[in-house]
Protein backbone atom coordinates (compact mmCIF):
# COMPACT_ATOMS: atom_id res chain seq x y z
CA UNK A 1 0.00 0.00 0.00
CA UNK A 2 1.41 3.47 -1.18
CA UNK A 3 2.12 5.83 1.84
CA UNK A 4 -0.17 9.06 2.73
CA UNK A 5 1.42 11.87 3.41
CA UNK A 6 0.41 15.16 4.73
CA UNK A 7 2.69 18.08 4.39
CA UNK A 8 2.14 21.79 4.80
CA UNK A 9 4.34 24.25 2.91
CA UNK A 10 4.77 27.32 5.56
CA UNK A 11 6.25 29.17 2.79
CA UNK A 12 7.71 32.64 4.19
CA UNK A 13 5.03 32.52 6.65
CA UNK A 14 5.73 32.40 10.61
CA UNK A 15 8.85 33.92 12.90
CA UNK A 16 10.28 32.03 15.73
CA UNK A 17 7.56 31.88 18.35
CA UNK A 18 4.74 31.49 15.57
CA UNK A 19 6.72 28.20 14.39
CA UNK A 20 7.06 26.88 17.41
CA UNK A 21 3.68 27.20 18.56
CA UNK A 22 2.18 25.72 15.83
CA UNK A 23 4.58 22.96 15.74
CA UNK A 24 3.51 22.35 19.10
CA UNK A 25 -0.51 22.56 18.81
CA UNK A 26 0.09 20.45 15.38
CA UNK A 27 1.38 17.63 17.43
CA UNK A 28 -0.98 17.96 20.20
CA UNK A 29 -3.36 17.90 17.78
CA UNK A 30 -2.67 14.30 16.33
CA UNK A 31 -1.18 12.78 19.51
CA UNK A 32 -4.34 10.84 19.85
CA UNK A 33 -4.55 10.16 16.10
CA UNK A 34 -4.38 6.99 14.69
CA UNK A 35 -2.05 7.75 11.41
CA UNK A 36 -2.57 4.74 9.69
CA UNK A 37 -0.13 4.35 6.82
CA UNK A 38 0.11 8.52 6.69
CA UNK A 39 2.50 10.85 7.00
CA UNK A 40 2.74 14.30 8.60
CA UNK A 41 5.37 16.56 7.34
CA UNK A 42 5.79 20.29 8.03
CA UNK A 43 8.04 22.23 6.04
CA UNK A 44 9.11 26.18 8.06
CA UNK A 45 11.51 28.13 6.74
CA UNK A 46 14.96 27.88 7.03
CA UNK A 47 16.16 29.18 9.94
CA UNK A 48 13.27 27.99 12.06
CA UNK A 49 14.08 24.30 11.21
CA UNK A 50 16.55 23.03 14.19
CA UNK A 51 14.12 24.67 16.88
CA UNK A 52 10.97 22.71 14.76
CA UNK A 53 12.98 20.11 14.26
CA UNK A 54 13.58 19.85 18.16
CA UNK A 55 10.18 20.17 19.18
CA UNK A 56 9.04 17.40 16.42
CA UNK A 57 11.81 14.75 17.41
CA UNK A 58 10.40 11.39 18.89
CA UNK A 59 6.43 12.70 17.61
CA UNK A 60 4.25 11.66 14.82
CA UNK A 61 5.18 15.21 12.66
CA UNK A 62 8.64 14.98 10.47
CA UNK A 63 10.23 18.65 9.41
CA UNK A 64 11.00 19.68 5.95
CA UNK A 65 13.35 22.44 4.32
CA UNK A 66 11.68 24.30 1.36
CA UNK A 67 14.59 24.28 -0.85
CA UNK A 68 17.83 23.41 -1.10
CA UNK A 69 21.63 24.35 -3.21
CA UNK A 70 22.71 21.26 -4.73
CA UNK A 71 26.27 22.26 -3.72
CA UNK A 72 28.21 21.21 -0.64
CA UNK A 73 29.81 24.55 0.14
CA UNK A 74 31.18 27.65 -1.30
CA UNK A 75 30.34 31.30 -2.87
CA UNK A 76 26.94 31.13 -2.61
CA UNK A 77 25.79 33.67 -0.85
CA UNK A 78 22.30 33.19 0.80
CA UNK A 79 21.90 29.88 0.06
CA UNK A 80 21.74 26.23 1.97
CA UNK A 81 23.36 22.91 1.51
CA UNK A 82 21.85 19.48 2.07
CA UNK A 83 24.46 18.89 4.66
CA UNK A 84 23.29 22.16 6.86
CA UNK A 85 19.86 21.16 6.66
CA UNK A 86 21.19 17.32 7.65
CA UNK A 87 22.61 19.05 10.29
CA UNK A 88 19.84 21.40 12.01
CA UNK A 89 17.44 18.12 11.93
CA UNK A 90 15.98 17.63 8.51
CA UNK A 91 16.19 14.81 6.38
CA UNK A 92 13.25 16.23 3.80
CA UNK A 93 13.35 18.49 0.88
CA UNK A 94 10.77 20.28 -1.03
CA UNK A 95 12.57 20.68 -4.77
CA UNK A 96 10.65 22.62 -7.52
CA UNK A 97 8.19 24.44 -5.97
CA UNK A 98 6.28 26.73 -8.62
CA UNK A 99 7.12 30.09 -6.51
CA UNK A 100 11.20 28.91 -6.35
CA UNK A 101 10.53 28.09 -10.34
CA UNK A 102 8.73 31.90 -10.96
CA UNK A 103 10.19 33.97 -8.63
CA UNK A 104 13.83 32.32 -8.53
CA UNK A 105 14.66 31.31 -11.90
CA UNK A 106 14.79 27.76 -10.67
CA UNK A 107 15.44 25.66 -14.15
CA UNK A 108 14.15 21.68 -14.73
CA UNK A 109 18.17 21.47 -15.05
CA UNK A 110 18.92 23.29 -11.64
CA UNK A 111 16.47 20.71 -10.28
CA UNK A 112 17.71 17.64 -11.48
CA UNK A 113 21.02 18.40 -9.37
CA UNK A 114 19.52 19.48 -6.52
CA UNK A 115 17.47 16.06 -6.59
CA UNK A 116 20.59 14.19 -6.90
CA UNK A 117 22.51 15.95 -4.41
CA UNK A 118 19.61 15.44 -2.19
CA UNK A 119 19.52 11.33 -2.88
CA UNK A 120 23.64 11.23 -2.27
CA UNK A 121 23.03 13.19 1.01
CA UNK A 122 20.18 10.00 1.92
CA UNK A 123 17.24 13.07 1.78
CA UNK A 124 14.20 12.59 0.57
CA UNK A 125 13.15 15.01 -2.08
CA UNK A 126 9.24 16.29 -2.21
CA UNK A 127 9.40 16.90 -5.99
CA UNK A 128 7.01 19.91 -6.97
CA UNK A 129 5.50 20.42 -10.48
CA UNK A 130 2.46 21.39 -12.62
CA UNK A 131 1.49 23.72 -15.24
CA UNK A 132 0.37 27.61 -15.07
CA UNK A 133 -2.57 28.35 -16.38
CA UNK A 134 -1.78 29.68 -20.03
CA UNK A 135 -0.83 25.73 -21.04
CA UNK A 136 -3.87 24.41 -18.86
CA UNK A 137 -6.45 26.37 -21.74
CA UNK A 138 -4.00 25.52 -24.20
CA UNK A 139 -4.35 21.47 -23.16
CA UNK A 140 -0.55 21.16 -22.81
CA UNK A 141 -0.74 20.33 -19.26
CA UNK A 142 0.05 16.54 -19.73
CA UNK A 143 2.89 17.58 -22.10
CA UNK A 144 4.13 20.44 -19.38
CA UNK A 145 4.20 17.45 -17.10
CA UNK A 146 6.21 15.24 -18.19
CA UNK A 147 8.88 17.38 -19.85
CA UNK A 148 9.05 18.60 -16.02
CA UNK A 149 9.23 15.20 -14.92
CA UNK A 150 12.27 13.87 -17.86
CA UNK A 151 14.12 16.81 -17.28
CA UNK A 152 14.41 16.65 -13.51
CA UNK A 153 14.16 12.93 -12.51
CA UNK A 154 14.21 10.64 -15.49
CA UNK A 155 17.73 10.18 -15.31
CA UNK A 156 17.45 8.35 -11.90
CA UNK A 157 17.46 4.74 -11.31
CA UNK A 158 14.34 2.59 -10.42
CA UNK A 159 15.63 2.13 -6.77
CA UNK A 160 15.97 6.12 -6.09
CA UNK A 161 12.56 6.40 -6.21
CA UNK A 162 11.85 5.05 -3.14
CA UNK A 163 13.36 8.70 -1.46
CA UNK A 164 10.86 10.83 -3.67
CA UNK A 165 7.98 11.87 -3.43
CA UNK A 166 5.80 13.78 -5.75
CA UNK A 167 3.72 16.79 -5.47
CA UNK A 168 1.29 18.02 -8.69
CA UNK A 169 0.82 21.27 -8.19
CA UNK A 170 -1.15 23.59 -10.81
CA UNK A 171 0.10 26.59 -10.52
CA UNK A 172 -3.05 28.14 -11.51
CA UNK A 173 -4.50 26.70 -8.47
CA UNK A 174 -1.71 27.61 -5.66
CA UNK A 175 -2.88 30.50 -2.95
CA UNK A 176 -6.18 31.45 -5.68
CA UNK A 177 -8.96 29.56 -3.95
CA UNK A 178 -8.76 27.90 -7.09
CA UNK A 179 -8.30 23.83 -7.12
CA UNK A 180 -8.21 21.39 -9.78
CA UNK A 181 -11.39 19.24 -9.41
CA UNK A 182 -10.76 16.22 -8.15
CA UNK A 183 -11.09 14.46 -11.47
CA UNK A 184 -8.69 16.55 -13.06
CA UNK A 185 -6.44 15.44 -10.05
CA UNK A 186 -6.97 12.07 -10.73
CA UNK A 187 -6.40 12.49 -14.51
CA UNK A 188 -3.18 13.99 -14.00
CA UNK A 189 -1.91 11.74 -11.17
CA UNK A 190 -3.08 8.57 -13.26
CA UNK A 191 -1.37 10.01 -16.02
CA UNK A 192 1.65 10.50 -13.88
CA UNK A 193 2.10 6.89 -12.98
CA UNK A 194 1.40 5.69 -16.64
CA UNK A 195 4.49 7.74 -17.60
CA UNK A 196 6.48 6.08 -14.66
CA UNK A 197 5.75 2.93 -15.73
CA UNK A 198 6.61 3.55 -19.14
CA UNK A 199 9.92 4.70 -18.32
CA UNK A 200 10.63 2.25 -15.10
CA UNK A 201 8.17 -0.62 -14.60
CA UNK A 202 4.51 -0.37 -12.84
CA UNK A 203 6.07 -1.64 -9.61
CA UNK A 204 7.72 1.28 -9.16
CA UNK A 205 5.00 3.46 -10.69
CA UNK A 206 2.79 2.32 -8.03
CA UNK A 207 4.88 2.74 -4.99
CA UNK A 208 5.11 6.37 -5.23
CA UNK A 209 3.39 8.97 -3.35
CA UNK A 210 2.00 11.42 -5.61
CA UNK A 211 0.44 14.44 -3.65
CA UNK A 212 -2.05 17.13 -4.37
CA UNK A 213 -1.27 20.96 -3.92
CA UNK A 214 -3.39 23.97 -4.66
CA UNK A 215 -5.66 25.42 -2.75
CA UNK A 216 -6.60 22.50 -0.56
CA UNK A 217 -8.81 23.18 2.15
CA UNK A 218 -11.14 20.95 5.12
CA UNK A 219 -13.82 21.75 2.42
CA UNK A 220 -12.54 20.20 -0.51
CA UNK A 221 -9.48 18.01 0.87
CA UNK A 222 -12.22 14.74 1.08
CA UNK A 223 -13.21 14.44 -2.40
CA UNK A 224 -9.75 15.10 -3.68
CA UNK A 225 -7.91 12.58 -1.17
CA UNK A 226 -10.63 9.51 -2.40
CA UNK A 227 -9.32 9.78 -5.58
CA UNK A 228 -7.21 6.55 -6.53
CA UNK A 229 -3.63 8.06 -7.80
CA UNK A 230 -4.18 11.15 -4.84
CA UNK A 231 -1.72 10.02 -2.03
CA UNK A 232 -2.06 13.26 -0.17
CA UNK A 233 -1.75 16.75 0.42
CA UNK A 234 0.80 19.72 -0.12
CA UNK A 235 -1.10 22.36 1.82
CA UNK A 236 -0.13 26.19 1.93
CA UNK A 237 -2.58 28.31 3.24
CA UNK A 238 -4.27 25.99 5.31
CA UNK A 239 -1.53 24.58 6.66
CA UNK A 240 -0.47 27.61 8.65
CA UNK A 241 -4.07 26.84 11.28
CA UNK A 242 -3.96 24.10 13.13
CA UNK A 243 -7.31 23.04 13.06
CA UNK A 244 -7.73 23.17 9.53
CA UNK A 245 -4.37 21.57 9.16
CA UNK A 246 -5.81 18.70 11.50
CA UNK A 247 -8.73 18.24 9.58
CA UNK A 248 -7.23 17.75 6.41
CA UNK A 249 -5.25 14.89 8.12
CA UNK A 250 -8.66 13.87 9.10
CA UNK A 251 -9.74 13.66 5.78
CA UNK A 252 -6.82 11.26 4.11
P1 LIG B 1 -2.07 26.78 -1.21
O1 LIG B 1 -2.55 25.59 -0.45
O2 LIG B 1 -1.99 28.03 -0.37
O3 LIG B 1 -2.78 26.98 -2.51
O4 LIG B 1 -0.53 26.47 -1.60
C1 LIG B 1 -0.21 25.26 -2.16
C2 LIG B 1 1.26 25.16 -2.23
O5 LIG B 1 1.90 25.88 -2.94
C3 LIG B 1 1.92 24.16 -1.37
O6 LIG B 1 3.25 24.01 -1.71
Amino acid sequence: MRTKIVAGNWKMNNDLKESKSLTKKIIKSIKKTALKNTRVIIAPTFVNIERVAKKAKGTKVEVAAQNMHFEKSGAFTGEVSAEMIKAVGSKIVILGHSERRQYFGETDEMLAKKVNTALANKMEVIFCFGEVLDERKANNHFKVVESQLKNALFHLEAKDFKNIILAYEPVWAIGTGETASPEQAQEIHAFIRKILTDKYDEATAESISILYGGSVKPANAKEIFSKQDVDGGLIGGAALNKDDFKAIIDAI
